[in-house]
């Protein structure tokens, strides 16, 4: 099943409906031979023409050719050793071999101690008629991309940062991509555009529902149904990331293993407005149920952890509910602090 999982995940068909920012994105992990890439975006193989399968645990160099700068490989290089945030533009080549020249930022993430975790690549074409103009805003658009994209990894890592050093099992992987494309989900809500951003709020009836539907395509089979009631809510960037994260987890959890040995069933997604301006979601499922037995949340499981420290961080509260089939689980996330709008 988990090899199932990656496997969909690598084919770069089931999460078609992710990863369509506009600036490519890509994730390399440090502790592995030569820092290969385990993560790429959408849009980096649209820009690139590799597929995901094939861009997966190489060193990005491979976009390197014959006419690149040795200049500015150098400057990443050491930029990459130093462990600094560097910027530059490259000569890279399409799998067809066509040649484009890549703005390209990599950055580092650390996790809680200080230590190197991953680094990101934010990469963004640019063409022989881009004006000086366009040059500049494409680097403001960078450094958000960057901005966002620092903030909400750093989540994810603060939250896997229990995960002993060794590298990671291909779930894990799996489970890291699906982190990242839940968020990466929500860049699209942030109708970020070659023309303008805009990072304040988020339709998050929108986004549960593209990520449920996202969710339910990669994880769920014909016969469990996907119902969703949400009623259409504003709320901040910062929250909506959390809530999102939470929801992944959650439904992953519900499709995955709710069903075990059973053909049919139903898993429904709710949402709504606290009459006091907070927020309530709940993931049902009418499926095996949780144990009695099993503790919940589970703070053995990445996965639990990270529930936990999200809802603490939102300084939420979060029930498990037994029906007579199934399960519920019920976030409620106040609007105190004026965190929802
Ligand atoms: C996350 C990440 C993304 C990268 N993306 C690119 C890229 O899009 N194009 C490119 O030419 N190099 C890219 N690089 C740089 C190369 O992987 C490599 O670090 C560079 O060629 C310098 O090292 P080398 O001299 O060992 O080749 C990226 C590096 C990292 C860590």
């Amino acid at each position: 099943m988990q090899d199932m999982l990656q496997q969909a995940l690598l084919q770069d068909t089931s999460f078609d409906s992710f990863s369509r920012a506009k600036v490519s994105m890509s994730v390399s992990d440090p502790r592995l031979e030569d820092n290969p890439i385990i993560y790429v975006n959408h849009a980096f193989t649209q820009q690139t023409g590799y597929a995901r399968s094939a861009a997966l645990g190489r060193n990005c160099r491979f976009l390197q050719g014959e006419d690149t700068s040795k200049a500015a490989v150098d400057r990443l290089r050491e930029g990459i050793q130093a462990q600094e945030t560097v910027t530059v533009d490259i000569l890279n080549y399409r799998a067809n071999g066509e040649p484009f020249m890549n703005r390209l930022l990599v950055t580092p993430l650390n996790d809680d101690n200080g230590d190197l975790r991953y680094y990101v690549g934010i990469q963004k074409e640019l063409n022989a008629n881009h004006r000086d103009e366009d040059a500049e805003h494409i680097n403001k658009q960078l450094s958000e991309v960057q901005d966002r994209v620092e903030a909400d990894m750093s989540m994810i890592i603060g939250m896997v940062r229990h995960q002993t050093n060794q590298s990671m099992q291909p779930a894990e992987y799996a489970a890291l991509t699906r982190r990242i494309e839940t968020l990466q989900l929500l860049y699209q809500e942030m109708k970020l555009s070659d023309q303008h951003s805009n990072y304040d709020s988020i339709h998050m009836g929108s986004y549960i529902s593209r990520l449920a539907c996202a969710i339910g395509h990669t994880y769920g089979r014909s016969g469990v149904r996907l119902n969703l009631q949400l009623e259409p809510i504003d709320v901040p960037m910062e929250i909506a990331s959390r809530v999102g994260l939470v929801a992944s987890e959650l439904l992953t959890n519900a499709f995955e293993h709710a069903f075990d040995r059973i053909e049919t069933g139903l898993v429904e997604v709710r949402m709504s407005q606290l009459s006091g301006g907070g927020l309530r979601l709940t993931v049902s499922d009418d499926g095996v149920g949780i144990p009695a037995a099993m503790p919940w949340p589970n703070s053995t499981t990445v996965g639990g952890r990270m529930v936990t420290g999200l809802i603490e961080g939102l300084e939420g509260t979060m029930q498990l509910g037994r029906g007579a089939a199934g399960s519920y689980i019920t976030i409620d996330v106040p609007a105190g602090a004026a965190l929802i709008k």
